[in-house]
Order: structure tokens, then C-alpha cells, then sequence
């Protein structure tokens, strides 16, 4: 593991004419345990052309995922397959606090320090719920400017329980902002493509090649027994991911997740080949990324002072 100081500059803002290309692309992606504000306000102004963040959506709750694995023991507490007694043991279990008093407050001093970072021809992508959203769209529109709105994604799913007392909700919204409607980067050429909906009213060679994808994504969630599981809670899945950042990054680019959590954006974004940057204040996370994305060209530093800002779990 590479041992970086935050003291350190660790971005050339303005890379002297000396640095080529190529060594600017060996600089070493960067995970960060620490409030983000923090690390925000020490990374240089317009350097990332992508930057995503999921916040914890002030749902109230404390977000928790527990994974439990079944044993065959006779004298368990569960029934399974012609009678076979079964016990659980609880293998990992992760948690967080997602309670803020003053949530809005909390967003908008990050989100001025993530146009900052933007680089000029940038994306913004803020993943929230129904449940803040159109706050954060007003609180959006002031920061980055209305005219720089470019969309709502509708990410919807089908998973998990669901209320007989109202529609159940079942999608998530993605904010998309720029930082210059006149000279954005948006390239649809490598992001995958979905059949139409009615094949049969374009023509063969459409049909064949599909559409791109509209502001509505169908995408499950991460399958809690699936391959992309982390066991992180609130994890998102990197079907999502690679479809911005293919669209709003090119190769070699730099990608900011200052709510990282267990390090999805990372995670695609290296499959993608563009570099990232990620902070997280939970211990837990930093360890989750540490082994889902490695050590290999990838430096961890703990932010001094930071107090673990969640449970224990
Ligand atoms: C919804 S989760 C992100 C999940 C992530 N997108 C993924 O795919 O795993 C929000 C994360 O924000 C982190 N967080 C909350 N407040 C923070 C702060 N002030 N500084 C840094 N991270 C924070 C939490 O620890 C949590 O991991």
C-alpha cells in the first residue's frame, strides 16, 4: 500500500508542461477515510470530469445489511428440505446512520466544493430518493445554475418488500448537472444499447442495433447472492456506473465518489480505464474497498483526526 499525506499536493492543478500524458496516467488512484468536506476542500479546482455521489438519502433509518449463512445442525431453529433442521450464524453485518437534522446544509457546502473540483467541460451526477430530491434540484439549480440541468434519471427496479398501503416506490433519481451546458462532453457512441419497445415500427438495422438508453434505467439492484455483492449496505450496481461514466469521461480521465461507500464507482470506473478518487468516513467501507479494489497503482489514507463517523458493526 502507498502511504500519501494530504499535507502533500497530490494533483498538479495546473501540470507543468514537463509532465507528459503518459506519466500523468501512472498517478495513483486515491481512497480517502475521512469527511469528505475536508478532503473537498484540499483537492484542486476544476480537475474531474465526473463526479458522482450517492449521499445517504436521509431515510431516517440506520442502514444495515446482515448477511446470514444456514448450517445443517439438528438441534437449529429453522426447517428446511424433507424436514432437515437448520441454524443461522449471522457472517458479517454493516451499518451506518443515515439521520441528519440540517440535511440540506450538510449537501450544499459539499456540492459547492463539487462544482469546484469539476473540470469545465464536467458532469455532476447526485443519486438520491424521493424522498429529498426536490430539494436538492432547487438547491441544485442555485449551485450550478438552472440552464446547466441536463436531466432527471429515473433508475427503477424491482426488488425487495413492498407497501399495500401506498404505490409502492420502487426507483431512485439521478441528478445530472454540467458545469457548462455550451461545452459538455456526452458521448452515447460506447454506451450499451436496449431493445426498443416496439421492434417492429423501426426499421431491421435499428432494431438490431437497439436504442440508447432513455432518462428511465431498468436495472436491478445488486442480487444479495450475486457475484457484485459486497455486503455493503446501499451498494450500487455497476450496470448504472459504467453507463455514465462511458458517457461522460473519456479514457484516463479522473472520477470523484466523495460518498463512496464500498467503492462501486471505483470499481467501474477502473474497468472503464479512467482514474478515480474516493472518500468515505466509515471504517467499515475503507475496508470493503481496500479488498474490492486492491493495492495494485491504488494509494489509502486516513484522514488525521477522523473519528469513525458511523457504529461499530
Ligand atoms: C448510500 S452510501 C454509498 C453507497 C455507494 N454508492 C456504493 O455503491 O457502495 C453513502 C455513504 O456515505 C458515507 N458518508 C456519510 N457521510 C459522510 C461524510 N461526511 N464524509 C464521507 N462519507 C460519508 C457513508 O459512510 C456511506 O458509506
Amino acid at each position: 500500500m502507498e502511504e500519501v499525506s494530504l499535507q502533500t499536493q497530490l494533483f498538479a492543478a495546473d501540470p507543468e508542461p514537463t509532465v507528459t500524458a503518459k506519466e500523468r496516467a501512472r498517478e495513483a488512484d486515491r481512497v480517502y477515510l475521512g469527511d469528505n468536506l475536508e478532503v473537498l476542500q484540499k483537492l484542486p479546482s476544476d480537475h474531474f470530469q465526473m463526479v458522482y455521489v450517492d449521499p445517504p438519502f436521509n431515510t431516517g433509518k440506520v442502514q444495515k445489511r446482515i448477511s446470514i449463512k444456514t448450517v445443517r445442525d439438528a438441534a437449529g431453529d429453522r426447517t428446511g428440505f424433507k424436514g432437515a433442521r437448520y441454524s443461522s450464524e449471522v457472517q458479517s453485518a454493516h451499518q451506518y446512520w443515515d439521520i441528519h437534522e440540517d440535511y440540506l446544509g450538510f449537501l450544499e457546502a459539499r456540492l459547492l466544493e463539487a462544482r469546484r473540483v469539476l473540470h469545465p467541460t464536467g458532469t455532476m451526477y447526485l443519486h438520491l430518493d424521493y424522498r429529498e430530491v426536490h430539494y436538492a434540484k432547487v438547491l441544485m439549480d442555485e449551485i450550478f445554475g438552472r440552464e446547466n440541468f441536463l436531466n432527471e434519471i429515473i433508475w427503477a427496479y424491482d426488488y425487495g418488500a413492498r407497501s399495500t398501503k401506498k404505490w409502492p416506490a420502487k426507483h431512485d433519481n439521478i441528478l445530472v448537472y454540467v458545469r457548462d451546458v455550451d461545452r459538455y462532453l456526452f458521448d452515447e457512441s460506447e454506451v450499451d444499447r436496449e431493445p426498443y419497445m416496439a421492434p417492429g415500427l423501426v426499421t431491421p438495422e435499428k432494431a438490431a442495433r437497439g436504442k440508447l438508453p432513455t432518462d428511465v434505467w431498468w436495472h436491478t439492484i445488486v442480487s444479495p447472492t450475486g457475484r457484485e455483492k459486497t455486503g455493503y449496505p446501499t451498494q450500487k450496481p455497476l450496470g448504472i456506473l459504467r453507463r455514465m461514466i462511458t458517457a461522460s469521461t473519456r479514457p484516463g480521465d479522473w472520477v470523484l465518489d466523495f460518498f463512496a461507500g464500498s467503492g462501486s464507482t471505483g470499481h467501474a470506473a477502473r474497468e472503464l480505464g479512467r482514474h478515480f478518487v474516493l472518500v468515505d468516513n466509515s471504517p467499515v467501507a475503507l475496508d470493503i474497498m481496500r479488498e474490492r479494489l486492491g493495492a495494485d497503482n491504488t494509494a489509502y489514507e486516513t484522514v488525521p483526526g477522523t473519528e469513525p463517523g458511523q457504529p461499530e458493526s
